[in-house]
């Protein structure tokens, strides 16, 4: 699957549904949930949805409000090991199985939000 096939399996209203099921894991979550800016919640989901539109669907409208993406970089205030990346690898995929993603494109996301989250860690433990 590449990323056009990726984006057509999932589609738009997909990445939605999916952000959306994660947010709302990601309130209650003890280890997470207490990172995120609590005034903010629809910001939050907003920033991850664009992000995703930009990056598997070419839509450019993450990059025209927030810039050039830098991850790593915007998640240097928040502490994150090995065990943050795997809650946040969980709640991602409980999210992907709950709006019922196509397996093939639950495999290809799952590749790359492994890959990503790894890269955010910028704690030893
Ligand atoms: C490894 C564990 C991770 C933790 C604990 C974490 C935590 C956070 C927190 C606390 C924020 C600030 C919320 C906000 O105000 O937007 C944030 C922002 C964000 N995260 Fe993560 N994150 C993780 C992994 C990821 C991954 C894997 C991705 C992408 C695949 C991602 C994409 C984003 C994006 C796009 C933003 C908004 C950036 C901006 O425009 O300011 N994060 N993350």
């Amino acid at each position: 699957m590449n990323e056009a096939e990726l984006y057509a399996a999932i589609g738009e209203d997909g990445i939605s549904g999916m952000v959306a099921a994660f947010y709302r894991r990601i309130r209650q979550d003890d280890l997470l949930g207490p990172m995120y800016p609590s005034e903010d919640w629809e910001g939050s989901e907003q920033r991850l949805r664009e992000f995703l539109w930009f990056r598997l669907g070419g839509d450019p409208r993450y990059v025209e409000s927030r810039g050039h993406p830098r991850l790593r970089m915007r998640h240097m205030p928040f502490s994150i090991g090995v065990a943050e990346r795997d809650r946040w690898l969980k709640l991602m995929r409980e999210a992907m199985e709950e709006v019922d993603l196509p397996a093939a494109a639950q495999l290809e996301l799952d590749a790359f939000f492994s890959q990503v989250a790894d890269f955010m860690r910028n704690r030893e433990d």
